[in-house]
């Protein structure tokens, strides 16, 4: 069995990541609740303050299969972000976030994907992360934009959701990471606005 992997403390500009905690629960419970986070996520329905409870003390522990970091934004739990192993041996991994939804708009998720995507080329020694979305979640597009991954591709019942298929956009990066946008957001809704 492979060694969990460590939940380091990382910087940006504005976050600072870092292993959750038990007073996170609060706020992870809100966030769980909230009607995008359960359009967009796989987040259970019905979802409890025990559940958060076991979210922020078990489901988030160190694991040799993901680094689940809370998001701290000014001394508050501002979302979390994880990064999996897709395969070890070929240093490919996914990433999932969502945002507390008090603080969306104002960046926290791009400065977030940018500190964890360089954790994972530069620290992990990683070769790809690779983001998927539902189709037409702007908001989560734009974070993974920002942080130079590539246009995304439209795939048809890409991902699986409370048991239904649905369509997804999915992109690639590969190390290393760019240092900003490689394409124009234009470019970006124009290949995928009719998918959205
Ligand atoms: C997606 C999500 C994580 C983004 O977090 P955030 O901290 O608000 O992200 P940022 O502020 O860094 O960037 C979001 C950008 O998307 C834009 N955006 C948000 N919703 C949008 C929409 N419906 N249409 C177009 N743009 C949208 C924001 O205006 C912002 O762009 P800007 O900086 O140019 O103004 C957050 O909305 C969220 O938690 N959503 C629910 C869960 C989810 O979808 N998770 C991702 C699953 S793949």
């Amino acid at each position: 069995m492979s060694e969990p992997l460590a939940i380091p403390v990382l910087s940006g500009d504005l976050v600072t990541l870092r292993p959750h905690r038990e007073s996170d629960a609060e706020g992870v419970f809100q966030r769980a609740t909230d009607p995008l986070a359960q359009r967009y996520t796989t987040v259970p329905l019905g979802y409890t303050p025990e559940m958060a409870l076991s979210y922020v003390t078990e489901f988030t522990a160190p694991s040799p299969d993901q680094i689940c970091w809370a998001i701290e934004v000014d001394g508050a739990y501002a979302g979390s972000i994880d990064l999996r192993v897709l395969e070890v041996d070929a240093g490919a991994g996914s990433l999932g976030y969502a945002t507390h939804q008090d603080f969306r708009g104002r960046g926290v998720m791009t400065d977030a994907v940018r500190v964890v995507v360089r954790h994972a080329f530069e620290d992990l020694g990683w070769q790809t992360v690779r983001w998927e979305a539902h189709a037409g979640n702007w908001g989560s597009a734009k974070p993974v934009w920002r942080t130079g991954f590539p246009v995304p591709t439209f795939v048809p019942d890409l991902l699986v959701e409370r048991g239904t298929l649905v369509d997804g956009w999915i992109s690639t990066l590969h190390a290393p990471a760019p240092h900003g946008p490689v394409t124009s957001w234009d470019e970006v809704r124009a290949a995928l606005e009719r998918s959205a």
